[in-house]
């Protein structure tokens, strides 16, 4: 079996399965998503929303982009955005970063790598606005793992800053925004308790 035709024939046995707990599961997920969560992650394949928080089809709306940037002129990110926001009535944004990040290591190497630059352009402006507290890291492990957990507050503070959450906290829409680091190594995600809500 080719490595393509193992994704079907896996994908068969979970629907088989998902069919054989409740004959309903696709009929009731087909008709309506009724989310409380909106994910705004990185990219990396081993950062799976559904996966680490243990959330079913249906339970997480996700937005992923390299190193989970909010680029407030990013239709993508505020399409989906509005949608959770308005349609869906999520009550929880979780921005989550992760420690070991590639693209975040790509914006401070001092390579030139392409587009990706420009992309990445946001966490070299957090690590000059930061440079004094990062400079005193000595460790260059320990001085990016700072530089992730800032990029993350800093995107949450983005978010906020939107005339999307600006709109939703003015009709008071329980609505709150939250930043997270997952690691990589344990697996473990960590809350930064910089939970923004109405204020
Ligand atoms: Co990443």
């Amino acid at each position: 079996m080719t490595e393509l035709a193992q994704l079907l024939a896996h994908n068969r046995k979970w629907a088989h399965e998902r069919l054989a707990e409740d004959a309903d599961y696709f009929s009731r997920l087909s008709k309506l998503q009724e989310p409380d969560y909106l994910w705004i992650g990185c990219s990396d394949s081993r950062v799976p929303a559904n996966v680490i928080t243990g959330l079913q089809p249906g339970e997480v709306f996700v937005h992923r982009n390299v190193a989970n940037l909010v680029h407030r002129a990013d239709l993508n990110l505020l399409s989906v955005l509005e949608f959770a926001v308005e349609t869906l009535g999520v009550e929880h944004i979780i921005v989550c970063g992760h420690y070991g990040c590639g693209g975040l290591r790509a914006a401070i190497d001092g390579v030139r790598h392409g587009v990706i630059d420009h992309w990445l352009q946001p966490i070299r402006d957090i690590a000059e606005i930061h440079h004094q507290e990062l400079r005193l890291i000595e460790d260059g492990a320990a001085r990016e793992a700072r530089l992730c957990e800032l990029n993350v507050v800093a995107q949450t503070e983005s978010l906020a800053r939107t005339p999307i959450i600006q709109s939703a906290w003015a009709r008071g829409l329980r609505l709150s925004i939250h930043g997270w680091v997952y690691g990589l190594h344990d697996g473990l995600l960590r809350d930064l308790n910089c939970s923004l809500s109405r204020a």
